[in-house]
This record gives structure tokens, C-alpha cells and sequence, in this order.
């Protein structure tokens, strides 16, 4: 009988814990993907990367400031190069980054900020970072594209607020 209880707290030990893991990994991913509202990214929107250069959003390339303290990047990556290629702004300004490729797959990382996106030609990629510290700050294709694929960055300039 002590022997049986024994073998039977063992298994319990195993058995327990096989179910709360699950358990515990699924209200994990209910709370975070309903409460936290964190999501993969990927899901912003399709263009047609034939057209891309000649209507719609990224007909004309460029940053656009939407609000105080608040820009919007409208950005299209080629063989090797990123437009806008540089991007201005001053310091504390919140930059909402819409991307997207006219025909290989590019990457778009800027170093130190939260910016690290594949551009997938027909799919739009969406980041937003803020800017807090002046400085320069490379935009940097992280994907092989190309023959040319090392020479392929912008930069973002982050002005000193006077
Ligand atoms: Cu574009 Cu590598």
C-alpha cells in the first residue's frame, strides 16, 4: 500500500505539470494576443508591386509630418536603394514607417531602434519608432538582394530641438 502511494505521487508529479504547461502557454496567448494586443506583423495592407511606383500610397515617396512631434514615412526599397534615402527629423518625433518593395525581397533595419522588417514585394510593412536621441542612424537592407546588396542604405537624421 505505501509502496502504491508512492508510485502514485510520481506519476501525479509528471501528470500535473503536463497539464498546467499547456494550460499556462494557452491564457499566455489569449492574454497577450486579446489584452496586450500583440500580434504578428505582416497584416498591413497589399499593393501591387507592378504598379507601385506609379499609384497609390507610394507613388511619391517621402515623409510627410501628420500631427506635432508625429511623421509618416512612405518608403520604397529597389535594387539598391531605399526612397526616401534620407529622412529628417527632430528630436522626440515619433516616425510611422509604411514600406514596401518594388521587386526583390529587401530588409529594412535601423540599427538601436525597434525597425527590423523584411519589404516583400505587393505586401505593405508597418514600424513605428521613436526618435529621442540627435544623431544619425543608418537604414540598412538586411536581406541579400543582389550583386549590390552591401551598398543599399539611407539614412534617418535626427536634428537637436533648438
Ligand atoms: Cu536590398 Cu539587400
Amino acid at each position: 500500500m505505501k509502496r502504491g502511494t508512492t508510485v502514485y505521487l510520481y506519476e501525479l508529479a509528471w501528470i500535473l505539470p503536463s497539464f498546467a504547461i499547456p494550460i499556462g502557454m494557452l491564457v499566455a496567448l489569449v492574454v497577450t494576443a486579446f489584452g496586450a494586443g500583440v500580434h504578428l506583423p505582416g497584416n498591413e495592407g497589399r499593393v501591387d508591386p507592378r504598379t507601385v511606383g506609379q499609384t497609390g500610397p507610394f507613388a511619391e515617396p517621402g515623409v510627410v509630418q501628420i500631427a506635432p512631434g508625429q511623421y509618416e514615412v512612405r518608403m520604397t526599397a529597389q535594387i539598391w536603394s531605399f526612397a526616401p534615402s534620407e529622412i529628417r527629423v527632430p528630436a522626440g518625433s515619433t516616425v510611422h514607417f509604411w514600406a514596401t518593395s518594388k521587386d526583390v525581397v529587401h530588409g529594412f533595419l535601423i540599427p538601436k531602434h525597434i525597425v527590423n522588417v523584411m519589404l516583400l514585394p505587393g505586401q505593405i510593412a508597418h514600424a513605428q519608432v521613436r526618435f529621442d536621441q540627435p544623431g544619425e542612424f543608418p537604414i540598412i537592407c538586411h536581406e541579400y538582394c543582389g550583386i549590390a546588396h552591401h551598398t543599399m542604405a539611407g539614412r534617418v537624421i535626427v536634428e537637436a530641438r533648438r
